[in-house]
């Protein structure tokens, strides 16, 4: 692409962009014909495998940078050298297992991340729109009916409540300042790409790793907790949706289906060729082997029916749980135009195929 060419293309800011949804959201800008300036921590040892593996990281429109979130003079500096028509702030610490161990940083960090790119925004760039990526885990969970934008909110865990703010402080700088501020309140999205503290990602690597005779047996926490799980690639259409709408404002984006991590194991399972069925309660609850597929049973001679591979561990118990959630996009569906287009069904094969094929090649 020429200069001249360069000059129509529109810049993004996506802060975060070494995650999961970052790495997303960066192919499908660029495919869109975007520049994109991706942020990565000061300190120069973020690994950029995801935006590798969708083959993107070297893409003559990417550019990585370094870039402290907790400063205000660095979010001022990087408005005024990029005049971006818009930023996606992505980037935070987003396991709530953590916020309970790491309450000052994740509460700390996450606020002071959102308050310094708005208000670079207001005094540098203030036609800039600006997206926060919100979260399920603002709201009330003795709400056991959908959620939708008006469902109240009650923070349960550290990471909700720095959340709760930054969706406070959003909405503030829309209506006090006139920011093109909107947030997406995002439930549970997954893909091959997610951490494995994730427990989807925890439970597929894990599946794919007994069904090849790499693991024996996968602990988790809370078996009953539930969560309306979707598909990261799906999210960061919805992402961009939100951000080309013609007024600034926030959306649930989810897929009104909600299971349990009990029914994500089967799942995950039978995708790696292994049946299951649960036995007892509580912590003494474990899932066996049930059915064991040709191709597993040959790599895998000494996996035997009746083998317990899934356990309780009261260590991943969390100090209080939330859900069961599920989101009504019925929003984001009317005015954006957005919906999801992957099954949990496809996502579950989809993560466990991937995790079989790394396994297998070593990765
Ligand atoms: N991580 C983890 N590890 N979770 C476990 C485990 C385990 O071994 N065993 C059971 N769980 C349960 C948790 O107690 C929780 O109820 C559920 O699995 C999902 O946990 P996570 O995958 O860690 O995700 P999360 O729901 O807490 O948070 C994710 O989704 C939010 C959106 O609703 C994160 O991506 C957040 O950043 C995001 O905002």
């Amino acid at each position: 692409m020429d200069d001249s060419s360069n000059l129509t293309m529109k810049t993004a800011v996506i802060t975060g962009v070494a995650g999961q949804d970052g790495a997303y959201l960066t192919r499908m800008l660029l495919d869109k014909g975007y520049q994109v300036h991706g942020t990565v921590r000061p300190g120069g040892s973020t690994d950029l495998w995801r935006l590798d593996s969708l083959g993107v990281r070297n893409h003559p429109h990417l550019h990585v940078l370094q870039h402290d979130l907790c400063s205000l003079v660095d979010s001022l500096a990087l408005m005024d050298r990029l005049q971006p028509q818009e930023v996606y702030h992505l980037a935070a610490q987003s396991s709530v297992a953590r916020s309970f161990e790491e309450p000052h940083a994740t509460v700390n960090g996450i606020q002071q991340g959102t308050l310094n790119l708005l208000e670079a925004i207001r005094k540098v760039t203030p036609t800039t729109r600006f997206f926060e990526a919100g979260t399920s885990e603002i709201f009330s969970t003795k709400h056991s009916a959908l959620c939708t934008e008006l469902t109240a909110f009650h923070p349960r865990n550290p990471y909700a409540l720095a959340k709760l703010s930054t969706y406070w402080a959003t909405v503030n700088y829309r209506e006090s300042f006139n920011v093109f501020g909107s947030v997406g309140i995002l439930f549970n999205h997954e893909s091959p790409l997610r951490d494995p503290r994730f427990v989807t990602r925890k439970i597929t690597s894990s599946a794919a790793r007994i069904a090849l005779g790499e693991a024996s047996v996968l602990e988790l926490g809370n078996l009953a907790a539930r969560r309306d799980w979707g598909y990261a690639g799906d999210y960061v259409e919805g992402i961009w949706r939100i951000l080309q709408a013609d007024q600034p404002d926030d959306f649930v984006l989810a897929t009104q289906r909600s299971a349990s991590v009990r029914d994500f194991v089967r799942l995950a399972f039978a995708g790696a060729g292994i049946g299951l069925a649960f036995q007892g309660q509580a912590e003494h609850e474990v899932a066996v082997v049930t059915d064991i597929v040709d191709g597993v049973a040959d790599q895998v001679p000494c996996l035997k029916l009746g083998q317990v591979v899934v356990r309780v561990n009261p260590d991943f118990y969390r100090p209080i749980e939330t859900g069961p959630s599920i989101g009504d996009p019925s929003k984001a569906r009317l005015a954006l135009g957005w919906q999801v287009s992957t099954s949990l069904e496809e996502l579950c094969k989809l993560m466990v195929s991937a995790d079989i094929a790394r396994v297998k090649s070593g990765g």
